[in-house]
Parts: structure tokens; sequence; C-alpha cells
């Protein structure tokens, strides 16, 4: 009798323990996320998405896209950076000149070889990435005195890591970009592209019909499946359907016949341009680029 009760409070003790692990923890963390605020702007974040594009994730799940596809960005660290944007009255020789000058400050003296020689071959085009580095003092110092003798930068937070590097986005995605998905879709595997910041890359809904279609038509050797059954082909009526697929000739139908998306189809075109993380946030902060002044 006493080892059946000890059974029972070990198993009690087990499924407690993991259910405050695995139910309650995360519910604690997250549960209670709410929109946040983008960076520096009073826009909230993230944005609710429309009717198709929430269908549209179903449609994604349904269709397995996550078996090769992430949807989440990673990012290793950040750098602050001063770029010259614009020479003023200097030529790039002599400025190349007062650079080296400069590096006898102690604050600058470390940098000293990544400085000067990120000039080395410089044309004097603009704009042109000075420094590059964790140390923000070293941008604000270098910037003064820049400013000084009348030449412009521009100073800049950039996320980094390989995900950045290979254009996937601007930064990393956080669980606040999940709010409005259920399920969440993270993906673990990546046959195909990160899509996290797919609506910014390739805003055309035409272009993910056709992409969904023929991948082919679009990427040469793409090995992504062409998901044909979220389409009909059908005969040309009085007048063609207006949402009609526009293909190359070897992927059309035959003459008369035109691809018509299904509606599972729209909403996951809908889905995937609503796919963006291109705004700075509290736990992602960087400086977005915007049009040149
Ligand atoms: C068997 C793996 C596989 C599956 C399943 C798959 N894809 Fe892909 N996907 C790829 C590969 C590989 C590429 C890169 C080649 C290309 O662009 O066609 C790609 C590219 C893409 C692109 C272009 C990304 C870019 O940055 O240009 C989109 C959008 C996309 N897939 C969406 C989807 C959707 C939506 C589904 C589900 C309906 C899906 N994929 C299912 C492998 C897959």
């Amino acid at each position: 009798m006493k080892t059946g009760f000890s059974v029972f409070l070990a198993a009690v003790i087990a499924l407690g323990l993991s259910w405050f692990g695995l139910v309650y923890g995360p519910l604690k963390q997250l549960g209670g996320a709410r929109e946040t605020t983008v960076l520096q702007s009073s826009d909230k974040w993230p944005m609710q998405p429309t009717g198709e594009a929430t269908l549209g994730l179903q449609v994604y799940r349904a269709n397995g896209c996550a078996a090769c596809h992430t949807v989440q960005i990673r990012q290793t660290g950040a750098v602050n950076t001063l770029s010259i944007t614009d020479l003023g009255v200097h030529k790039a020789a002599d400025f190349k000149d007062f650079i080296t000058s400069l590096m006898v400050v102690p604050e600058l003296m470390n940098y000293s070889n990544s400085i000067v020689g990120s000039l080395n071959q410089w044309n004097g085009s603009v704009p042109k990435l000075l420094f590059s580095g964790e140390d923000i003092a070293t941008v604000s110092l270098l910037g003064d005195k820049l400013k000084a003798v009348g030449v412009k930068t521009e100073a800049r937070v950039v996320a980094t890591g390989p995900d950045i590097a290979r254009g996937w986005g601007v930064r990393q995605s956080v669980a606040a970009d999940y709010l409005y998905d259920t399920p969440v879709q993270l993906g673990s595997l990546r046959a195909g592209p990160d899509l996290a910041n797919l609506g910014v890359r390739a805003p055309d809904a035409n272009w993910q019909l056709q992409h969904l279609y023929a991948p082919r038509s679009l990427v040469k050797n793409s090995t992504m499946p062409a998901f044909r059954y979220l389409f009909s082909v059908r005969k040309i009526g009085a007048q063609p359907a207006p949402d009609a697929v526009v293909l190359p000739k070897e992927f059309a139908p035959a003459a008369g016949f035109e691809v018509v998306p299904a509606a599972e189809a729209r909403q996951l075109a809908a889905y995937l341009t609503s796919l963006k993380a291109n705004v700075p946030l509290y736990e992602a902060p960087f400086t977005p680029i915007t049009a040149a002044k």
C-alpha cells in the first residue's frame, strides 16, 4: 500500500511539474501578449490581417507549406554603422587624408585599420559605409568630427546574421509578429526560402498565384511542387476571367482554355503577401531605410 501511494505521489509531481513547465509557464509568458508599438512611431504592430489572409493561413497549413518553409527570421546581433551621405566640399583624396589624421584620437585608434581600410580604392561615391561595429560611442564621435568639417553622415542600427545577409529580412522575428496566427507555423526545415518578410520581397499577388501554379515559370529549375489543384483549367467563356493567371507559353493551357485560381489560392496569395517583418520593435530595433534625403 505504501508503494502505491508513493507511485501516485510521484505521478502527481511529475505531471504537475510538466503542466507548470509546458502549459502554465508559456501562458504566463505569452498568454497576455498584445499589440506592441512600432519604435519611434505611434503605429501598432502587428497589423490586423484581412479576412482573406487569415483564411490563407489555413490553406498554408493544409498544404504542408511549413514542411519546406520557415516563417521566422533569426538574427545573431546588431551593429551600429556610420555612412557618409555627402562629402560637402571635400574630394575623396583629401577626405582620406583627413580621416587618417583623425586616427590619433584615442577612441578611434583601435578602429583605425578598419576605418582607413574601408576607404581604400574608394572613388568618392556616396553613400559609403565608413564604420560598422558594436561601439555606439565611436559612431557618435566620428559623426561629430565629420559634421564639424561639413561632411554629412548617417548613423544606423543594422541587424546581423546569416538570415539577414540572405536578404530574408531586416530584423529577427519576435513573438508579437505571430499575434494573429492560429496556429503559428514557424516551420523547421528550409528547403525553400524563409517567408517571414515575403510580402516586402514579392508584394504582387499575381506573382504568387503564378508561382503556386507553375513555380518553374518564374524560377528556373525550381524544386517547389506545383500546387495545380488550387486552380481550375476551364474553357474561356464569352469573356476571359479577370483573375485568370497569365502564363508563359510552355506553361499555358491549350488554346481556348484558361487557368483560374480557386478561392483557396487567392486566400493563400493574400496570406503570403501579408507576411511582413519590416518595422522596428522594442525587442528587435533597427534603423529603417527612409527615402534618400
Ligand atoms: C518540397 C518543398 C516545398 C514545399 C512543400 C513548398 N515549397 Fe515553396 N519553395 C520551395 C523551394 C525549393 C523554393 C525556391 C525556388 C522557388 O522560388 O521556386 C520555394 C519558393 C517559394 C516561394 C518564393 C520565395 C521567395 O523568396 O522568392 C514562395 C512564396 C513559396 N515557396 C511558397 C510556398 C507555399 C505557399 C507552399 C505551400 C502551398 C510551398 N511554398 C510549399 C520548396 C517548397
